[in-house]
């Protein structure tokens, strides 16, 4: 297993309500899990828990064998080759999309940066916008270039969160048949949250219902 998470448990410090409650989850490499859940359930805040956003009450997070997170250990966001699509897929509007996806990328010359941009851009299939800027490509395209950034560096895990709720019902469905492609041409191991039923069910190997913060069920699709 790529990924080990043990009874994970966590509550926000401003409430007293558990807001995760002894998650466990297993994911192979190359697997595709898709946590379904209302709004409300405890999907953005597990991400952050996996990503190093929160600290959890108790529990345990492995990736790659190493432990990243447990009573002793706490391995910091930056160190723990995590990548992350956000909802507003948070582009930085002044930087191009050559600089946004280079923004990851740590030790390699400017050559090489170059070169990373440019496979990346071919892997989401949107050549020669290098030098554009995020206002100046569609939705859609947007959506691409955050992943393109969240793969830049070559994360163990990439945490996907609603990625889909910007656009609309048109390409929300061509984009999410892509979305597979794409990750399962890199091999990317994914944990990917939505309130949507049937783009757990394109996207996903595997499901996690998930309510109150508590796994309800799972089921093995692919
Ligand atoms: N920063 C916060 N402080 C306190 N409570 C929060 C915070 N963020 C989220 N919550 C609460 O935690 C629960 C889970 O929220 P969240 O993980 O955002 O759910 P989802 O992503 O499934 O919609 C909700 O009850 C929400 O109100
Ligand atoms: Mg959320």
């Amino acid at each position: 297993m790529i990924i080990k998470i043990r009874g994970l448990n966590f509550t926000y410090k401003t409430t007293s309500t558990e807001v995760i409650k002894d998650f466990d989850l297993d994911i192979k490499e190359g697997e595709i899990v898709a946590i379904l859940g209302q709004s409300g359930s405890g999907k953005s805040t597990l991400l952050r828990l996996v990503s190093g956003l929160e600290i959890p009450n108790s529990g345990e997070i492995k990736i790659n064998n190493k432990v990243i997170y447990n009573k002793e250990t706490f391995i910091e966001p930056e160190k723990r080759n995590v990548g992350l699509v956000f909802q507003d897929y948070a582009l930085f509007p002044h930087m191009n999309i050559e600089k946004n996806i280079m923004y990851g990328l740590k030790g390699l010359t400017k050559k090489e940066k170059k070169a990373r941009v440019n496979e990346l851009l071919e892997l989401v299939n949107l050549k020669d916008v290098n030098k554009r800027y995020p206002h100046e490509l569609s939705g859609g395209q947007q959506q691409r270039i955050a992943l393109a950034r969240a793969l830049a560096p070559n994360p163990s895990l990439l945490l996907l969160d609603e990625p889909f709720s910007n656009l609309d019902a048109n390409l929300k469905s061509k984009i999410r048949n892509d979305l597979r492609l794409i990750l399962k041409k890199a091999n990317i191991t994914s944990i990917f949250v939505t309130h949507d039923q049937v783009d757990a069910n394109v996207l996903a190997d595997k499901i996690v219902f998930l309510s109150s913060g508590k796994i309800m069920e799972t089921i093995e699709l692919r």
